[in-house]
């Protein structure tokens, strides 16, 4: 209740008027009630613009730097295709050959033809190192149902690996022969070798001891050689040198006798 006085004009005494103010207090309370919803929804209004605009800002942030990234891997194919053809190529059958399905044995071709390829592929390390790379194939008429890239990347790693551990004037050598029912594809070197716990590291993914290397030469043969149904083995003698074979089953139908 309000409670107010007013004075009459030509009588005396005084008018006392009391005012019932429930609806009023009603009526004002559902005002402040709308306000403050109004102030929360435009709290709420300008933090949603705010998350918006953040949201905006990351997700152009992660464009630039996935353009960087992109930009950066497009200058790496550049700098693998002049000299580490293999690393870039090392990688990105490491991440399509784990991919599931991507295991693709789309190639059928003799050991003849896998070696003239090797061959040509040895020419610019072989030059680089001024080493020299024995090429032994005791069976050129096999054939392999293989993924000839992945292969023959996997080997040209080794190659990289036995030059780059043993230097100037290395001397390597391929070798196709049948062991055990399986093709024994294999590079040797006379470099300084590795002992037994070095092996067993150097096969872990991303272990390297190169200031520039990625680590996944190995891992990557390992994985090449799982999707041809085979094996990788690697064995190393300190001082002595280092072999590093495929072991890959191929359709014994098909080929001549080894
Ligand atoms: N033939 C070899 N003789 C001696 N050490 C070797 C040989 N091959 C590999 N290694 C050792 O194994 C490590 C791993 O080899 P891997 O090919 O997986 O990676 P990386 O050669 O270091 O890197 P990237 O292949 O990217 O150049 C090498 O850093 C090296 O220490
Ligand atoms: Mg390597």
């Amino acid at each position: 209740m309000s409670l107010s006085t007013r004075s009459l004009e030509s009588e005396t005494g005084q008018l006392i008027m009391l005012t019932d103010q429930t609806e009023t207090r009603l009526l004002q309370g559902q005002v402040a009630h709308y306000q403050r919803l109004s102030e929360m929804g435009r709290m709420m209004a300008s933090w949603h613009i705010r998350s918006v605009r953040r949201c905006r800002r990351l997700c152009y942030t992660r464009v630039i730097l996935l353009s960087r990234v992109c930009r950066q891997i497009s200058r790496l194919s550049l700098l693998a295709k002049l000299n580490h053809g293999w690393k870039i190529w090392s990688i990105r059958c490491a991440i399509c050959w784990c991919l599931p399905g991507e295991t693709r044995l789309d190639d059928r071709l003799t050991l003849a033809q896998l070696f003239r390829d090797i061959e040509d592929a040895l020419d610019v390390p072989l030059a680089a190192w001024d080493a020299d790379c024995e090429c032994i194939n005791a069976v050129p008429d096999l054939q392999l149902q293989c993924n000839k890239e992945a292969l023959l990347g996997a080997l040209m790693n080794l190659v990289e690996n036995s030059l780059q551990a043993t230097g100037k004037g290395a001397e390597l050598s391929i070798e196709a022969s049948v062991l055990k029912e399986r093709l024994c594809l294999m590079v040797a070197d006379n470099g300084p070798g590795m002992d037994q716990e070095q092996c067993r590291k150097v096969l872990e993914p991303f272990y390297s001891t190169k200031s520039h290397g990625t680590g996944l030469g190995l891992a990557v043969a390992q994985v090449v050689a799982k999707a041809h149904h085979g094996e990788f083995v690697l064995v190393s003698e300190l001082g002595k040198g280092t072999r590093a074979a495929f072991l890959l089953p191929y359709e014994k139908d098909a080929n001549v006798s080894s």
